[in-house]
């Protein structure tokens, strides 16, 4: 879809009856996030979620979908060494995962060509990683100098070397999305990365509006609908013809 200049949608999932709305939706990726922690468990971070966790919360995906690419993101501290990152991407590739997502720039190279080169497709996560955001000092707009800029961009080209597949990109200004876009030949996904970036991913309970807090790059698509049905089909169609994001959901 990127060599065509298509763009396409990602959205997360936690459970089966959400995952059969997705797939009638015809949304592209489904990704099964550590987010679970916060709007699922009531948590204030991902932290405490772990692999058993994950686990669980694919199979269920899992059994509601038959269309869409299946990612899932690796918990904190599941693949903080390579042997831990093998053990626990197994896990989740045995309870439905076709993708894993791991947070961090070029530290996770070796661990990404190891797992790809196992048969095992991995998503990097780049920009704000709030799975760091105790380092990061809280969840704030990542790459505003020009010298975070350079050095997301080099940690990006690093896991594509090392042969990720794809990569999120997370709270950043749009001019250094589309450098992102551009720069990279793998699909880049945005959240909070401007409207020119290859795909778009919103959390659920975000778009639906019945998280705690709506983030000001996230939008409630149930607003305008009558239904989770249609709600999730116009974020795809907004994500595709490129209304979704607009200005106010994007960061200078
Ligand atoms: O956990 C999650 O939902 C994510 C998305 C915000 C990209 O990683």
């Amino acid at each position: 879809m990127k060599a065509n200049g298509e763009k396409f949608a990602v959205i997360t999932a936690y459970d089966f009856t959400f995952s059969k709305l997705i797939e009638t939706a015809a949304i592209e990726v489904v990704l099964v996030g550590d987010s679970l922690g916060n709007v699922v468990q009531g948590r204030d971070s991902t932290l405490p979620v772990t692999i058993d966790d994950m686990a669980y919360h694919t199979e269920a995906v899992k059994r509601g979908n038959n269309r869409a690419l299946l990612m899932t993101d690796m918990p904190f501290m599941s693949y903080a060494t390579e042997v831990q990152a093998l053990d626990n991407a197994a896990i989740l590739m045995q309870a439905g995962a076709q993708m894993v997502k791991l947070e961090g720039g070029a530290w996770l190279a070796d661990t990404v060509y190891l797992l790809s080169q196992r048969g095992i497709p991995v998503c990097g996560h780049v920009g704000l990683t709030p799975q760091s955001v105790h380092k990061l000092g809280g969840y704030k707009v990542q790459g505003k100098e020009d010298q975070a800029a350079e050095l997301m961009i080099a940690d990006a080209l690093a896991l594509e070397d090392a042969g990720a597949e794809l990569i999120v990109v997370e709270c950043v200004p749009s001019a250094l999305g589309k450098q992102l876009a551009e720069a990279l030949t793998i699909p880049v996904i945005g959240i909070g990365a401007g409207p020119d970036t290859d795909a778009q991913v919103l959390v659920l309970h975000d778009m639906l509006g019945i998280s705690q807090r709506l983030p000001r790059f996230s939008k409630n698509f149930l607003e305008e609908q009558t239904c989770i049905q249609d709600a999730i089909t116009a974020y795809g169609a907004a994500v595709r013809d490129g209304t979704f994001p607009a200005p106010e959901h994007c960061f200078k």
